[in-house]
């Protein structure tokens, strides 16, 4: 049997990276999928290459940071499948700035998108993964665990995700929910790309980077979906690093 048969899986971010990798990794172990994310184009290409692995999918634009969007994608999920299994949240974005010239409006995007549509979310899909015992795994990072230069928001939003994940698991553990993060280092992905701004220390950017190459999003889809099967089922309140022992 495979892991995800007769799971419904609600995934953010899935149009690209890490995101893209895990809706492919479920999908090939029988899950259906209700894939949303702001790159309409990148979405629906996911989207039809996990149809070819069989699955049955659905996928819509909505920005995690909009309220009212990520209640209308869990409806809408709803009445396309009925019921919610797992939720992955992996939506997020990385804005480079030395801190001292870090544009508020660049900070308040930042943790709109990673830790505020993260928090709606897991509030949105809540009830109905309390009638199915089901599993939340979002997506932290490194940069939580220790410092990282010229991305402070990013770091503090992803904190954010950490915490947000351990206190949810202790609320809702007796109830049946389980509530994990990955903490993610070093993947091939567009945001591992060269950070756009100038006057970068180097060494300092280097700090968290993996003792092996960079490896493909794909090593941590394998992740998520272990964490999120009934293999990992009493994983609870955990973060989990993947970072080629950077932060060892
Ligand atoms: N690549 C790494 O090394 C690494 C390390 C730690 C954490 N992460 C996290 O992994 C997740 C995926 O990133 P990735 O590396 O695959 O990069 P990515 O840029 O390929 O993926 C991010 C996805 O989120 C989507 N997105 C952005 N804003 C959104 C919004 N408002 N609403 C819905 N979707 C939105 C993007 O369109 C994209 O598909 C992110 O949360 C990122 O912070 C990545």
């Amino acid at each position: 049997m495979e892991r995800f048969e007769n799971k419904v899986v609600f995934l953010t971010g899935g149009a690209t990276g890490i995101g893209e990798a895990t809706a492919k990794k479920m999908a090939s172990e029988g899950a259906s999928l209700y894939i949303v994310d702001v790159d309409k184009s990148e979405l629906e290409k996911t989207a039809q290459e996990c149809r070819g692995f069989g699955a049955n999918v659905e996928f819509e634009i909505c920005d995690v940071s909009h309220e009212d969007e990520v209640s209308g994608s869990i409806k809408n999920m709803l009445d396309s499948f009925g019921k919610v299994n797992v939720v992955v949240n992996v939506a997020g974005i990385q804005l480079w700035h030395h801190t001292s010239d870090h544009p508020t409006p660049d900070f308040e995007r930042t943790l709109a998108v990673n830790l505020t549509g993260t928090f709606l979310v897991c509030r949105e899909s809540i009830p109905y993964l309390l009638k199915t015992k089901g599993s939340i795994v979002n997506v932290s990072s490194t940069t939580a665990l220790a410092g990282i230069p010229y991305s402070a928001a990013y770091a503090a939003s992803k904190a954010g995700v950490l915490a947000l994940t351990k206190s949810l698991a202790v609320e809702y553990a007796k109830k049946g929910l389980q509530v994990n993060c990955v903490n993610p280092g070093g993947i091939k992905t567009a945001m591992t790309r060269m950070p756009p701004i100038d006057n970068i220390d180097m060494d300092l950017l280097l700090r968290q980077n993996p003792l092996t190459p960079f490896v493909e999003p794909e090593a941590v889809a394998g992740l998520i979906a272990y964490l999120a099967s009934d293999e990992g089922r009493h994983i609870n309140g955990e973060h989990v690093r993947i970072d080629g022992a950077a932060l060892a």
